[in-house]
């Protein structure tokens, strides 16, 4: 099971992290990846300018509507 960790931080929020949530939920939806992949909300990780902040097996990614699906791929590629 791997955990992906969006920060949910007032900077976060308001770059998006709910619509960065939904968009994973979507991703992991039409994959069929509910048993492999939990998503849970963050407080600020100190990366406030960098897009919504992601991190997964301690690599922390910047994340927009425009490459939450590229970075799904990296986070999903990293221990398959
Ligand atoms: S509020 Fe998300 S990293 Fe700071």
């Amino acid at each position: 099971m791997k955990i992906i960790k969006i920060c949910v931080g007032s900077s976060c929020h308001v770059n998006g992290s709910y619509k960065v949530v939904r968009a994973f939920n979507q991703i992991i939806k039409e994959r069929e990846l509910e048993n492999d992949i939990e998503l849970v909300g963050s407080f600020c990780m100190g990366k406030c300018t960098e897009g919504v902040a992601v991190e997964c097996d301690d690599i922390i990614y910047g994340v927009s509507l425009e490459n939450v699906e590229e970075v799904f791929e990296k986070i999903w590629e990293e221990n398959n």
